[in-house]
């Protein structure tokens, strides 16, 4: 009993900073999933879907389409964009995060041109991932 004492006030911390560390302030709290469509989708309409959508550069080299859910999941000339519960091993976040720099040679990085996605946004989509990627 004395153990459960001491320790619930420490757990109850632990969880707190957790939240506090692994959550951008945009993505979801702990009860809530992270939305593709509030969270995920306005980031891909916002730097991404200009290029990748019919008459789009990325459209039309790589039929990557991010206008939705569906086409999102459906990927690319090159295969699947995301890979569920795995946002390290997504194509999506690798090319986000710029580290196919380092492992492949033709250095694809998105968006090609300006700044990269700001570590909030790339929170949100890699949460999304780790929370299995569902269309919700
Ligand atoms: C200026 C136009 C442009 C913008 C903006 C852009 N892309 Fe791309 N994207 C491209 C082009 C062109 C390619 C193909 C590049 C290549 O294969 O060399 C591509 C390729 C990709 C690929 C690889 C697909 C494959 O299988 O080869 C992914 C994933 C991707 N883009 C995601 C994104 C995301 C996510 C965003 C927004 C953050 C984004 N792109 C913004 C033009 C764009």
């Amino acid at each position: 009993m004395a153990f459960f004492l001491r320790m619930a006030p420490m757990a109850a911390m632990a969880a707190a900073a957790g939240m506090v560390v692994a959550l951008p302030s945009r993505a979801a709290t702990p009860e809530q999933t992270t939305s593709f469509q509030k969270q995920v989708l306005p980031i891909f309409q916002e730097h991404c879907s200009m290029c990748h959508s019919p008459g789009g550069v990325g459209y039309i080299s790589v039929s990557f389409d991010l206008r939705s859910y569906q086409s999102l999941r459906s990927g690319s000339a090159g295969g699947v964009a995301v890979i569920p519960y795995h946002p390290d091993r997504s194509p999506l976040m690798r090319v986000l995060k710029d580290d196919w720099h380092s492992s492949d040679k033709s250095a694809l990085r998105m968006p090609p041109l300006g700044p990269p996605l700001s570590q909030e946004e790339l929170g949100v989509i890699s949460q999304w991932i780790k929370e299995g990627a569902k269309d919700n």
